[in-house]
């Protein structure tokens, strides 16, 4: 991914908590990074889950990670952008100062939604915010590019399925690629690693990657 990029800085946003944000920061950093790419993590939720997250010494002791939740974060981002390949930032699960400096600075917005019938309204908000941010003077020519990743799915059910409809008919850009709800997740994050890591051939590995590459191309 590094030699070819235009879009390096990748922002995970909604405005609401517990939708995978962090979960899918950490993993997409660890996927890059594994492929060979100069990877930053900016963990600018005032919550710090990122900070303490990652195991120190082993193989993802090459990611940096920096904690910053002020409202300059968008100048330390740009910064850090001239000495990375890719930058993936996590953002806090509500609307603040912060997220908007995060978001002016991005190239591409990613949107997860947990698939519950009440989190498409949430999903909308945000892309109402990033919309907002497109339409301004800094942003108007240099778009951020935004979809909707449907997260902590289960497979096979009908609600992820219909949910995917419901979003495709708003209009609204949905990934094709989504990740479903397993233990690995979690287990991998208390290890302070991904499960790109801890099972390199997994389903989940297979989905974060699918995600990395969709977000290559956008
Ligand atoms: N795909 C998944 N499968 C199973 N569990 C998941 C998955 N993604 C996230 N989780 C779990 O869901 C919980 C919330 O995830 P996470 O902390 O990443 O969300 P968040 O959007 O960053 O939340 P917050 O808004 O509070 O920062 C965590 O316990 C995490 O381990
Ligand atoms: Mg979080």
């Amino acid at each position: 991914m590094a030699e070819a990029r235009k879009r390096k800085i990748i922002a995970l946003a909604t405005l609401k908590g517990g939708s995978g944000k962090s979960t899918i920061a950490a993993c997409l950093a660890a996927y890059w990074l594994l492929d060979g790419c100069k990877m930053a993590l900016f963990d600018t939720d005032p919550q710090g889950s990122l900070i303490n997250w990652r195991q120190p010494d082993g193989p993802l002791e090459d990611l940096r990670i920096i904690a910053n939740h002020t409202q300059t974060v968008g100048q330390a981002i740009a910064q850090s952008a001239g000495f990375h390949d890719v930058i993936v930032a996590d953002t806090a699960g509500f609307r603040n100062r912060t997220t908007i400096a995060v978001l002016a600075a991005t190239d591409i917005a990613i949107v997860p939604v947990k698939a519950s019938p009440f989190d498409l309204r949430v999903a909308a908000d945000t892309l109402q915010l990033i919309g907002e941010i497109n339409a301004t003077k800094e942003r108007r020519h240099r778009k951020i590019v935004v979809a909707v990743l449907l997260a902590q799915t289960t497979p096979g059910s009908v609600i992820a399925r219909h949910l995917r409809a419901e979003i495709s008919e708003a209009g609204l850009p949905i990934m094709a690629a989504e990740l479903a709800n397993r233990v690995v997740y979690g287990e991998a994050a208390l290890a302070g690693l991904t499960p790109s890591v801890v099972q390199p051939n997994g389903k989940a590995s297979k989905e974060i990657a699918a995600v990395a590459m969709e977000i290559e191309n956008m």
